[in-house]
């Protein structure tokens, strides 16, 4: 049950002849790790979402809406099978038909996988995709970690430039900043399979040097990503990274020269980045430039930086999952942590004023207010109502509740009148209309 309201209904008595003990019936919570988005929460969701489909539809990119639940290979193939996301952190299962699902724990791969089945390749390239909705990755909740959570993604499917990419580190950063935020893009490049090949037996050679400081898991990663380790807060790993080999120092002449390109762009931007020799992202399709947009952030564990959003090139994907070899790129937002983060920072969004209050009395007056309350709707004037209540007073508080500026009244008389009384909710003075010019008056007193 939503905390907003508390349950005063009471359990129907069982009439029962066999006397058998009451028990006791438990109210259903969320699942672990997911959550409900209540409605005194949607207007800053509301802000959020607006701002990234402003900024996405005014770089040119087009909605798409792909299914929550793909066939796992979609993302065992694309994600990457040694993977966190593929190897510990999806809800997967199998249906009585013997076919094996997921519900999806991220976008690109379904994105990629929609260009493929749905012949994109041969719209106009590049073409350039938004999508919203949320994802599910069974991961231990802590802070900005769900198990459902929400992402915004914007992805530009068939071209290869270096400008792309540089354009998409700059839309991820602008949505983040006119949110208010302060975000920081953090950037590098893997560069080819052949260059992570190279790297990984350097890196590999490189750690096992430190083999007695790694963790259990980081053991493991040793064999299967080593690159993973990169990622790890570990205090330990930390310090053995800041003499670890440099990816950079491994690139061909072209993934150097594209990654040049990309900051060079950047540059012009005036977006602030930062070289992370390091960063190396936790899903496999990514080939040369990945970034992330990151915030600092102050928490009960102290001080960190949180990714509120990440993306990057993954030029290989296509050809993973079936397709041709067709270039791509992108990135995507974290809803969930852009929210929390305004919050953190007492960003709010600009409140929707109701500007008058349709009160009414009695059934003719009930009768003719809902009409009058779908005039100014479709004339685009934001009104309050109580219908259901009979109270004037009740009505008024309702209006006082929402900051109505004005309040339109209509009784019997009022409907036998053909008027209706509007009133100044500040200062209390009211004033007798035709209610035939409802319109023309609401506009006049709201100065429009
Ligand atoms: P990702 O880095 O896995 O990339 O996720 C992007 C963002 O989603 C993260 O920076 C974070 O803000 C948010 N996020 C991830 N996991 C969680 C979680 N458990 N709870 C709350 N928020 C979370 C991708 O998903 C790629 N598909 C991005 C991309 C698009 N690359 C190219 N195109």
């Amino acid at each position: 049950m939503s905390p907003m309201r508390k349950d005063t209904r009471k359990a129907p008595v069982k009439k029962d002849a066999d006397a058998s003990p009451k028990r006791t019936v438990h109210p259903i919570s969320p699942v672990r790790g997911m959550r409900d988005i209540l409605p005194s929460e949607q207007p800053l969701w509301n802000m959020v979402r607006a701002k990234c489909i402003e900024i996405a539809s005014a770089y040119g990119f087009e909605r798409i809406d792909t299914p929550m639940v793909e066939e796992t290979g979609l993302f065992v193939r694309g994600v990457g099978k040694y993977t966190d996301i593929v190897e510990k952190e999806m809800y997967s299962f199998e249906t009585e038909g013997g076919s094996k699902l997921s519900l999806r724990p991220e976008g690109t791969a379904s994105v990629m996988r929609s260009y493929i089945s749905n012949g994109m390749v041969s719209l106009p390239q590049p073409v350039k995709l938004w999508y919203m909705g949320p994802m599910f990755r069974h991961d231990r909740p802590q802070h900005g970690r769900y198990r459902q959570f929400y992402q915004f993604g914007c992805e530009v499917i068939g071209e290869e430039d270096a400008v792309t990419d540089a354009q998409l580190a700059l839309i991820s950063y602008l949505i983040l900043k006119e949110l208010g935020l302060k975000p920081t893009i953090r950037i590098n490049s893997i560069g080819t399979t052949e260059t992570r090949t190279n790297y990984k037996n350097a890196l590999v050679s490189y750690l096992r040097g430190h083999r007695s400081k790694l963790s259990e898991e980081d053991k493991k990663r040793l064999l299967r990503s080593p690159m993973r380790i990169l990622d790890s807060k570990d205090p330990a790993i930390v310090e053995i990274k800041a003499e670890a080999p440099q990816i950079v120092d491994w690139l061909d002449e072209r993934s150097k020269s594209h990654f040049m390109r990309v900051l060079e762009y950047l540059d012009e931007t005036n977006v602030p980045y930062q070289l992370d020799p390091y960063l190396v992202r936790g899903l496999d399709y990514y080939a040369d430039t990945v970034f992330e947009a990151y915030v600092e952030h102050e928490d009960e564990q102290g001080h960190a930086q949180l990714a509120l959003g990440g993306g990057g090139r993954y030029d290989g994907l296509s050809e993973v999952l079936g397709g041709r070899e067709t270039p791509g790129t992108g990135f995507s937002l974290g809803l969930d942590r852009i929210v929390a983060q305004l919050r953190e920072s007492d960003i709010k969004p600009e409140k929707k004023q109701v500007d008058i209050f349709v009160a009414q009395l009695g059934e003719q007056g009930r009768k003719k207010a809902l009409a009058v309350f779908e005039e100014l709707r479709k004339a685009g004037i934001v009104s309050g109502e109580a219908f259901a209540k009979d109270s004037i007073r009740a009505q008024m508080e309702v209006a006082n509740r929402q900051e109505a500026k004005f309040a339109i009244v209509i009784g019997q008389k009022e409907v036998l009148d053909g008027t209706a009384i509007i009133r100044d909710m500040e200062s209390g003075t009211q004033e007798i209309i035709d209610v035939q010019k409802v319109i023309q008056e609401v506009h006049k007193k709201l100065g429009k």
